[in-house]
C-alpha cells in the first residue's frame, strides 16, 4: 500500500518524477555502508558471545540474532533496490538475435534436459542483423527462460520453444522473441502484477528478474506482450524496432 501512495505521489510531482528516483537513489546507496558496518560488528558481538551460559547472557545472544538476520534483510532490500535503480547504459551495435537465441537454448539444455524439459527452437532465418544491446538482451531472455524452467519444475517438465520472427505492427518493423513454455500457467490476477517490482511467488525469488527486463526492452524503445493460460502455459513475445 505505502509502495502504491509513494508511486502516485511521484507520478503528481510531474517534472518532479526524476529528482525524486534520483534522490531515493542517494538515500539508499548512502544507507548501504552504515548497514554494513552495522551488521559486521553484530556479527563480531555475536562471535564474542558463542560461549555465553549464564540465561541472561544467552538471552542477549538471542536478540542480537535477532538484531543481525533484520540488518541482513534490510541489506537484501537495499542491494535488490540498487540493483532496479542503476543506470546501465546502453551499448547498441549491429547484432543477431538468432544467435544469441541459439547460446542462450545451448546454455540451458543441459539443465533443462535434466528436468525433463524439452528445449525446441524456431528461429527465422530471414530475421537480419539489427542493433541492440545484446548483452541486456540476452539478460532479458535468460530470465525469461529462467522463469519458464521455474515454472515448469514445479510440474515435473514439458516444452521450452524459443522463436524469432519480424513483424510489422503500429507502422513499423519489429524483430519479436518468443519464450514459450508448458508451465502451469498464471491467474489474471498474476498477470496484472508480474512487472511490479518485489512481485514475486516463488521462495528464494526477488520480484527483480520482469521490471528489470521490461525496463531494458522499454529503453531500446520495444515492448512486451505475454499471454498466459492456466494449466496450459505461457508465452512472452519480447518486440525490440528493427530500424531506428
Ligand atoms: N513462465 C512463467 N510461468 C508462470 N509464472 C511466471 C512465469 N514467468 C513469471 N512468472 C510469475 O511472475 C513472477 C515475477 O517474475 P520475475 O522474473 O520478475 O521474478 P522472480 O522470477 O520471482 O524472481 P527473480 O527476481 O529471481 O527473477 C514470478 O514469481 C511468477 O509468479
Ligand atoms: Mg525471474
Amino acid at each position: 500500500m505505502a509502495d502504491t501512495n509513494i508511486s502516485s505521489a511521484i507520478r503528481r510531482a510531474g517534472s518532479w518524477e526524476v529528482d525524486v528516483a534520483a534522490m531515493a537513489g542517494t538515500l539508499v546507496h548512502e544507507i548501504k555502508n552504515p548497514l554494513s558496518t552495522i551488521n559486521i560488528n553484530a556479527q563480531l558481538v555475536i562471535e564474542d558471545w558463542k560461549e555465553a551460559d549464564t540465561p541472561r547472557e544467552r538471552r542477549t545472544i538471542r536478540r542480537l540474532t535477532v538484531i543481525s538476520s533484520e540488518i541482513q534483510r534490510l541489506e537484501h532490500i537495499v542491494q535488490t533496490f540498487l540493483r532496479f535503480t542503476e543506470r546501465h547504459e546502453l551499448n547498441p551495435r549491429p547484432s543477431s538475435l538468432n544467435l544469441l537465441v541459439e547460446d542462450l537454448a545451448e546454455l540451458v539444455g543441459e539443465e533443462a534436459s535434466g528436468n525433463d524439459i524439452r528445449v525446441r527452437l524456431g528461429l527465422d532465418p530471414h530475421l537480419e542483423e539489427f542493433s541492440f544491446d545484446a548483452d541486456l538482451i540476452r539478460q532479458v531472455l535468460l530470465n525469461l527462460v529462467q522463469n519458464a524452467q521455474q515454472a515448469m519444475s514445479g510440474t515435473g517438465g514439458g516444452e521450452l520453444i524459443l522463436k524469432t520472427r519480424s513483424v510489422e505492427d503500429r507502422g513499423r518493423r519489429w524483430a519479436v522473441c518468443e519464450v514459450i513454455d508448458t508451465g502451469p500457467g498464471m491467474s489474471p490476477r498474476c498477470l496484472d502484477k508480474i512487472f511490479d517490482l518485489y512481485f514475486s511467488t516463488k521462495d528464494e525469488g526477488s520480484g527483480l528478474g520482469l521490471a528489470i527486463s521490461r525496463r531494458i526492452v522499454e529503453e531500446h524503445g520495444g515492448f512486451f506482450r505475454v499471454q498466459s493460460e492456466e494449466g496450459k502455459g505461457s508465452q512472452f513475445s519480447v518486440y525490440l524496432p528493427l530500424s531506428a
